[in-house]
């Protein structure tokens, strides 16, 4: 449907697709941003572990947001809600009964399948026959497939403690578990990753008009954090794409190189499905009064869902950038630069002495202790001039000094500020 914003949108300044993401994916290994899990024994497919300047990124993406969904408003608060939870909650909420998909493992060759594609049939590697039930029933517990459960569930205590009126929301950020079947792209399809969900609770029929508020909104967060236009798109879920819960369902999409178009964020209006389905279970009662309208109803609730790795991996592709530097001697050398966005990039600013000199380093450390209470920041004096490198949006500001002098410190208290 029509909702794309840069429709007819040239791709990224004619670099060949696949190149990209094996850039980007190589960068990221070498730089220490994300690496494959268990690397010494083989690796885990799918399974990313994320290095030091990684979970820095990561975890500025997940300040960003919570600063935009929460700190800067008053009508959210944030919780942090347990991965396991009773069986109960799952039976509920109808993920037990839509998804769960036994696996089952060839006991031969190790390989694992869902039970009902290949019930009376062989594992296609070893050809054995299907051995074994991953779980034991009686006694399972699960892994959430998303964090939204935990907000239900907890929605009449969090609007007592918070004493908050609907329209309001609550907003978690956590780690979810699927069962892909076919997990890959690097991080962008993983059994293990984090998600980034806002449940908005509103008054049954102004919900449309809180669909389309929140469709906006979180287009704009991926725009002003630095992601182009011509990436992003929206594209609402057809009929039968749509999730057991939902009336109509926005996602945000980004131009991946290795599918054209991929979903960061889904935006869903989940109706009022998951708190009756709560308050039927459990037989307590999840209705809101509503003090205005001397009314008490269930609130429908419209969801935003990112994708914390996914939303990393788009901001990584769209920063990359290759440029042609002078070197020290004259010539001139490819170099990788990442223009991220000053909120999200790992390092904020750098030390970085020209030598050891008894002279240089005790001020250099100065320097660095006066900016390292700020942002994070890094010092290193391998070499290269004391310099201080600053980040900022799209374009780094640097500054070369051969002696501490007073500049320095005037540049670092300017940094500060
Ligand atoms: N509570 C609604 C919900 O979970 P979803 O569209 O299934 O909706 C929300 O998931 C977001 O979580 C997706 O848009 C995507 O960014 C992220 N996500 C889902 N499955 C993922 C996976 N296997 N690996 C990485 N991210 C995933």
């Amino acid at each position: 449907m029509g909702l794309t914003p840069a429709a007819g949108a040239t791709g990224r300044e004619g670099r060949p697709v696949a190149d990209l993401m094996e850039a980007v994916t190589s960068l990221a290994k070498r730089r220490g941003i994300a690496f494959q899990s268990s690397e010494i024994y083989g690796g885990l497919r799918s399974s990313w572990d994320y290095g030091p300047l990684g979970v820095e990124l990561k975890n500025n993406v997940k300040r960003a947001w919570w600063r935009s969904v929460v700190q800067l408003r008053e009508d959210i608060v944030g919780i942090d809600a347990a991965v396991i939870m009773s069986p109960k909650v799952w039976e509920a909420s109808g993920h037990l009964e839509v998804f769960a998909d036994p696996l089952v493992e060839c006991l031969n060759c190790h390989q694992r399948f869902r039970a009902d594609h290949l019930a009376g049939a062989k594992a296609p590697q070893s050809g054995h026959e299907e051995d074994e039930t991953m779980a034991d029933e009686a006694n399972a517990v699960y892994l959430r497939p998303e964090t939204a459960q935990g907000t239900f569930v907890d929605f009449a205590a969090v609007q007592q403690v918070s004493r908050k009126k609907v329209p309001f929301g609550i907003a978690q950020i956590g780690k979810s578990f699927r069962n892909e079947i076919t997990p890959g792209n690097f991080i962008f399809r993983m059994r293990e990753f984090e998600q980034m969900e806002l449940e908005f609770f509103v008054k049954p029929g102004t919900d449309e008009r809180w669909h389309e508020y929140w469709i906006a909104e979180r287009l704009r967060w991926y725009v002003d954090l630095g992601v182009r236009w011509e990436n992003l798109r929206l594209r609402q879920h057809e009929p039968d794409e749509l999730s057991h819960y939902a009336k109509r369902t926005v996602d945000v999409e980004y131009r991946f190189p290795f599918t054209e178009w991929g979903e960061l964020e889904g935006i869903a209006n989940r109706t009022d499905y998951d708190l009756k389905a709560h308050a039927e279970r459990s037989g307590v009662d999840l209705t809101y009064f509503d003090q205005d309208g001397d009314a008490r109803y269930f609130p429908f609730v419209i969801e935003p869902a990112a994708g914390v790795d996914r939303a990393l991996l788009a901001f990584l592709i769209d920063a990359y950038r290759e440029e042609e530097a002078p070197t020290a001697k004259g010539d001139s050398e490819k170099r990788v630069v990442l223009a991220l966005h000053k909120d999200l990039a790992p390092i904020k600013a750098a030390v970085l002495p020209l030598s050891r000199t008894e002279r240089l380093v005790p001020e250099a450390r100065r320097v660095f202790d006066l900016v390292k209470t700020g942002w994070m920041c890094d010092y290193d004096d391998a070499g290269g001039g004391l310099r201080l490198v600053g980040g900022s949006t799209g374009h780094r500001a640097r500054a070369r000094l051969h002696a501490p002098g007073p500049d320095l410190y005037r540049q670092a208290h300017r940094l500060r500020e």
